[in-house]
């Protein structure tokens, strides 16, 4: 397969991190694996199983300097693990750094990268998560320089692996995140269970707000495509403010925008919950095949915003079948009347029928002009074709 066709689509999956953090173990990971398709998740195509920190036993390598999966916490070990999650039909990913420790304190890889790198393909792992906790903050060139030589160790081994560049935005990564051999290079710190930036006094920063997102979404929205993703963090749909990423929480209106940008922004799907307590809303969320179409559509063109119109927005991304994604969001905190014009969308004054994504109903016919009402912190997802 060539690099591109790896990650051709933004990819979906799973992360252990936004809550269980510290309590990732091999118990989970196989449930999570089971779960995925008892729930028909799988079906929706989330495929990448994936490790975040604290899996290695957290002050040493072994004698030959090689990481170590913590044997209490994975007791067949990694590769008997990766086996049982490819033999479900998904595939695994691990968590690193790019300094000397990760950002809750294990081993990085930084001057192991070739050794680690190796490692991980004798287990059978197709996905690094490669974080940036420990490095230099403001020097581009030492982060071009760190993750190309793990992108390189990664190649080497001959192994396929989705690289996936965890620098959080600092030093641009969506600028050469594709030159170092990434799939998907996070555009933002982490984003928390809340629609506001919360302040994290124990890091001294802001955990970043859904509503925050939305404007980095829309900033770096021309750099991603087929092959190489803006990744807006792991979802916090159904965390409901609990887990080791926990925030004030959000309401199911909020989850629903959090997602719809996600998906409009063709940003990785990576589920952060606890899946096996899914329940019936945060399937509705995680499970809306049409939402999902928007987001894994062929073409890959991130939508960006067409129009304001006080606190509301309207964004537009084109389709592979020559229709019209459009988000219309409310970011206020009061209900508003929005008029879509069809010329905001780029779209001539002929007959359209637009289909509302959420509600999986034909909303309207219309050919210059459509009314919606949009609730504080909604966001009514539609589909507009030629009718
Ligand atoms: C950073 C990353 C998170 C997560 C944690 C793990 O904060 O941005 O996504 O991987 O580290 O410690």
């Amino acid at each position: 397969m060539s690099p591109t066709s790896l990650a051709s689509t933004p990819p979906m999956g799973w992360n252990s991190w936004n809550t269980f953090g510290h309590h990732v173990e091999e118990a989970l990971i196989r449930q999570t694996a089971d779960v995925l398709v008892s729930s028909g998740l799988k079906d929706c195509g989330y495929e990448y199983i994936v490790i975040d920190d604290c899996w290695s036993i957290k002050d040493r390598r072994d004698g030959n300097g090689n990481l170590i999966a913590d044997p209490e916490k994975f007791p067949s070990g990694m590769k008997a693990l990766a086996d049982y999650v490819h033999g479900k039909g998904f595939k695994l990913g691990i968590y690193s750094d790019a300094a000397e420790k990760t950002c809750a304190g294990y081993p990085g890889s930084l001057g192991f990268e070739e050794q680690d790198a190796q490692l991980w393909a004798s287990w059978g792992i197709n996905f690094l998560k490669y974080d940036y906790c420990h490095a230099p903050l403001f020097d581009q060139a030492v982060a071009i320089e760190r993750y190309t030589s793990m992108g390189e160790a990664l190649r080497k081994t001959g192994h396929e692996f989705l690289f996936s560049l965890c620098e959080w935005g600092n030093q641009s990564p969506h600028l050469w995140g594709r030159k170092v051999g990434g799939h998907m290079w996070r555009v933002s710190g982490d984003v928390f269970d809340s629609w506001i930036n919360i302040w994290m006094k124990d890091w001294n920063s802001y955990g970043i707000g859904v509503d925050v997102s939305i404007d980095i979404a829309n900033d770096v929205h021309e750099y991603g495509g087929p092959g190489g993703w803006n990744d807006l963090d792991m979802l916090v749909v159904g965390l409901k403010g609990k887990g080791q990423i926990a925030g004030t929480g959000m309401s199911f209106v909020e989850y629903q925008t959090h997602m719809s940008v996600w998906c409009m922004a063709c940003s990785p799907l990576m589920i952060g919950c606890d899946i096996r307590k899914l329940d019936r809303d945060t399937a509705s969320l995680l499970m809306n095949r049409a939402v999902l179409a928007v987001n894994q559509d062929s073409l890959g063109i991130p939508a960006r915003r067409v129009k304001q119109i006080g606190p509301c927005e309207i964004w537009t991304k084109r389709l592979a079948d020559g229709s019209t994604a459009v988000a219309v969001i409310n970011r206020g905190s009061r209900g508003e009347d929005v008029t879509v014009k069809a010329r905001d969308l780029g779209l001539l004054d002929t007959p359209k029928l637009a289909r509302n994504l959420w509600a999986q109903e034909d909303s309207a016919d219309f050919k210059a002009e459509l009314g919606l009402r949009v609730q504080p912190h909604e966001t009514i997802l539609l589909k507009v074709f030629p009718s």
